[in-house]
């Protein structure tokens, strides 16, 4: 074929030629040639190379698809990042200023989930190789965290004793301060003939590796010691598999984003709250609610405050925020707001912080277009919008996240 030239990068990261045709692993500029199937462009072949494209920096990144854009240099990954959200924010007609982008540093994630299979030789744990169901052997992967590469081999112990045949299991591994936190899905179930031996091998390795947790389909097969995690210097016990932040980094710079904007505030709502990431070190200052849809969650948030000191008055609640979103009524007497939706965003709860008139709103979002439809919500009923702080706490890969301030002029 005769080559063909980039024009952009789509939301999964890959290069889009006219057509569209979906050329992985290339680069806005650079002219190339494969072979066409459908949409995509395999056996890709780079004629020309952008002046943005480096070396690779880990040798497992042609097989493995856990990253996709290490072959792009770091200023070209931070502009587009920033740049995803300037196009979704300007969608919505909305021009915003930006604060420089926050990169987590390589080798810094604390947690990942794992993907296992058992093979004739025993088993095989890693990342899935770019649009395949293979896995891909990655001991020297440059993103995690050196204290959670460990785990890719206590999840291949796991898969000989509990995973089936066909089957692969997912391992969601964290770093905690006593040792490795696992949780595991899809391996064979703790009930009928084998469950027996399915415990008793499964504690096993648990205390042969020193895991801090290992839980089995959300049932905690083995405690050794309690997996804290600490919010700002705040101890808290997460539940298996919950929500945390992927870098201490990348918490720490939507934290001091949230505490900026939500500044000398007395009285804070935290909504989608997790374990308390952000409400438990604004209780340093403020009294906190915080909400959130998962009661373990809710719990762990509670123990860790009940277990703190120098913390402000914290109140949980648990309640299913789509559905039943905190209205008007509940939400008179905050002074701020921090809203942290899953990807879906917020749409319902979104539109009663504007009918509240909660003065001021810190937004954390991992979704650029859903923030920018709710920012053109609050705009329009008056609130003006701070800079945006784009975080990349998934280095290396096509995610986005971020944080806004709105407050009311009360002129
Ligand atoms: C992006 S996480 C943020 C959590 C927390 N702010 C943090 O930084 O650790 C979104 C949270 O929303 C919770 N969630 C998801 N759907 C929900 C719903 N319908 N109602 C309330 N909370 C929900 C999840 O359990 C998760 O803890």
């Amino acid at each position: 074929m005769d080559p063909v030239i980039i024009d952009r990068l789509g939301h999964q990261g890959d290069g889009i030629a006219p057509g569209p045709l979906f050329a992985p692993l290339t680069l806005p500029g650079e002219a190339v040639t494969g072979t066409v199937s459908g949409d995509r462009l395999t056996d890709v072949r780079i004629v020309t190379p952008s002046p943005d494209r480096v070396a690779a920096p880990c040798r497992h990144y042609r097989a493995c698809g856990g990253c996709s854009l290490q072959h792009a240099s770091d200023a070209f990954v931070a502009n587009w990042k920033v740049e995803v959200v300037r196009r979704a924010l300007l969608a919505q007609h909305i021009e915003a200023e930006f604060l420089p982008i926050e990169t987590s540093p390589a080798a810094s994630r604390r947690r990942a989930a794992l993907s296992v299979r058992r093979t004739k030789k025993g088993a095989l744990a890693g990342f899935h190789a770019r649009a395949s169901d293979v896995i891909a052997d990655v001991p020297d992967c440059q993103l995690l965290d050196p204290g959670l590469m460990p785990a890719l081999k206590v999840a291949e112990e796991l898969a000989i004793a509990g995973g089936s045949r066909k089957g692969e299991l997912s391992v969601l591994a964290t770093i905690s301060e006593t040792g490795l936190d696992l949780a595991v899905t899809g391996g064979k179930p703790l009930s009928g003939a084998e469950e027996g031996r399915l415990r008793i091998d499964l504690a096993r390795v648990a205390e042969e590796r020193g895991l801090s947790r290992l839980a089995w389909d959300d049932e905690v097969v083995a405690l050794r010691l309690s997996p804290t995690q600490r919010f700002d210097g705040i101890a808290v016990v997460p539940p298996p598999g919950a929500f945390l932040q992927a870098t201490p980094q990348g918490e720490a710079a939507l934290l001091a984003a949230v505490k900026r904007i939500v500044g000398k505030a007395g009285r804070v709502v935290d909504l989608f709250a997790g374990c308390g990431t952000f409400g438990l070190p604004l209780a340093r200052g403020a009294e906190v609610h915080g909400v959130e849809g998962a009661a373990a969650m809710t719990r762990a948030m509670d123990h860790g405050w009940r277990h703190a000191t120098g913390l402000k008055k914290v109140t949980g609640e648990t309640r299913d925020l789509f559905r039943n979103p905190l209205i008007v009524e509940d939400l008179k007497g905050f002074d701020a707001a921090v809203i942290d939706p899953p990807r879906a965003g917020a749409e319902a709860q979104v539109a009663e912080l504007a009918a509240a008139r909660v003065p001021v709103i810190a937004h954390v979002s991992c979704n650029p277009v859903t923030f920018a439809r709710e920012a053109r919500e609050l705009l329009a009923v008056g609130y003006e919008m701070g800079p945006v702080q784009v975080v990349d706490q998934f280095r290396w890969s096509p995610h986005v996240e971020l944080v806004a301030g709105f407050s009311l002029n009360s002129a």
